[in-house]
């Protein structure tokens, strides 16, 4: 039998039905609410209660810290797959078959270049602007050169503009670091594995040849895995509901970029290094920041702590701090930031503030210090991210559009001034 809830509201009762997930979660389906009860809302600040989508992609339990990818957990694709396997998974469902992937490798191969004329864009910014903001500009951008719209009912157009943008973005990502770094452009080369190419195109100096290096190729592949989706996340949620309005898919994901910058969001891998170096400079001493993130006046958090599903662990974190401790024990790094975001996560792990309130290090309390180990410059942290997270927001989008879900449109509850009457200039 199917199961009902029951709101009563002012005496009057509404059976509202309940819909189950493949998971067993239970969802109280309001959509008839508004009009059952004659214009009765709900309020949800920050949509803590609130289910936006029905999704196929991405499962994740925060109570038992279980992510999966179509059904594939992280751990195995992290350790079994790459990263454009995965990106393949996320976005048309299945793990691919041998075909399917080198098909899909190749087709991105045949994309992978910009139009010249994005350079002249790239050449206008200052080299402080944060890649970031850099990023966000240019994948707005690549809308002039490419299609503005895609026709989604076309299977061959959407798998079109999919590749385009798998293959310009590492481009553009590479482009916004070497402009920071005052470096030539690099184009890339298209014998070379995606993560090995974006690498190449990051770092290869312009009077050097370029020696790969597996331990950071595989390193970086890793956490791209763990970034690649996360359900309905600020950035993934902002996509959707810019790609609601039938903006087309390079325009929400220029808008994913910049939610993602924030940073309560991805933006949070370069304040967690920020945060650990400054405790470095001011003597190491952790209590003392300790005390701040637990003070209601003092505006200071313990960045790379906390998450608003993860209430146990985030298990990409538990993946990634073996990464880290492997990344620099191969390349025989010692970095004394690691020994006090290590000391860090002891005293909090201990500390009742952040047991109470189930505060654990999340992905991006990890992810920075194996970043700084690779040689990515702190600005370029959350640009990674993104990237990591590029395949997720095709996935989302091409669902959104697929299932022919209506443009996002939320209510809200008017607490303003109500009717006045208008003065003229010189009565007020
Ligand atoms: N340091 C100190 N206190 C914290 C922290 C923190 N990092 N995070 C949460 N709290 C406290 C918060 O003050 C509140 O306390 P109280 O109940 O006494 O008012 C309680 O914990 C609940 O916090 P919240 O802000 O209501 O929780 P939320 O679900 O709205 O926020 C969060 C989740 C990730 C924005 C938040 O934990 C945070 O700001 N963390 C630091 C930034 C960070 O690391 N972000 C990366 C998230 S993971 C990557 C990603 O997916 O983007």
């Amino acid at each position: 039998m199917s199961q009902t809830a029951t709101l009563e509201v002012n005496g009057n009762k509404y059976e509202f039905p309940i819909i189950k997930g493949s998971e067993q979660e239970l969802a109280i389906d309001i959509k008839a609410l508004r009009g059952a009860t004659g214009g009765v809302t709900t309020i949800d600040p920050g949509y803590k209660n609130t289910g936006s989508c029905q999704s196929a992609i991405t499962f994740l339990n925060g109570e038992e810290g279980i992510l999966r990818y179509r059904g594939y957990s992280i751990e195995d694709l992290a350790e079994k797959a790459d990263f454009l396997e995965v990106a393949y998974a996320l976005i048309f469902g299945d793990l691919p078959t041998k075909e399917q992937l080198e098909k899909f490798n190749n087709d991105i191969k045949a994309e992978a270049h910009v139009d010249e004329d994005v350079k002249r864009i790239l050449d206008g910014f200052p080299k402080s602007a944060h890649p970031m903001g850099v990023l966000s500009s240019l994948t707005s951008a690549l809308i002039a050169f490419n299609p503005s719209s895609v026709n989604v009912d076309s299977e061959e157009d959407m798998y079109q503009a999919i590749v385009k943008i798998m293959a310009k973005f590492p481009v553009l990502t590479a482009w916004a670091h070497r402009k920071r770094m005052g470096m030539p452009l690099d184009y890339g080369d298209d014998s070379l594995g995606y993560v090995e190419n974006f690498l190449k195109m990051m770092f290869k100096k312009p009077n050097q040849e370029y020696k790969k290096n597996d331990i950071i190729i595989n390193a970086i592949d890793k956490l791209l895995i763990l970034h690649a989706d996360h359900e309905q996340n600020c950035s993934t949620s902002t996509v959707r509901i810019v790609g609601s309005s039938h903006a087309g898919l390079f325009a929400s994901i220029s808008a994913g970029i910049s939610a993602l910058w924030g940073p309560l969001h991805g933006g949070a891998n370069q304040a967690v290094i920020e945060m650990l170096e400054a405790i470095k400079e001011d003597g190491g001493d952790t209590k003392k920041y300790m005390g701040k993130a637990k003070d209601k006046a003092d505006p200071f958090r313990l960045m790379g702590f906390g998450h608003r599903v993860y209430k146990n662990f985030d298990p990409r974190a538990k993946i990634i701090k073996v990464a880290a401790d492997e990344v620099l024990g191969d390349l025989g790094i010692v970095d004394p930031v690691l020994d006090i975001a290590k000391g860090l996560e002891q005293e909090a792990l201990l500390d009742q503030y952040f047991v109470d309130r189930k505060l654990y290090p999340n992905v991006d309390f990890y992810s920075g210090i194996i970043y700084r180990a690779l040689g990515i410059p702190t600005e370029m942290f959350t640009p990674m991210f993104a990237l990591g997270r590029l395949p997720g927001w095709i996935a989302q989008w091409r669902e959104m559009r697929l299932r022919k879900e209506p443009i996002g449109r939320p209510r809200q509850i008017y607490i303003g001034e109500t009717f006045r009457e208008f003065k003229n200039l010189n009565d007020r």
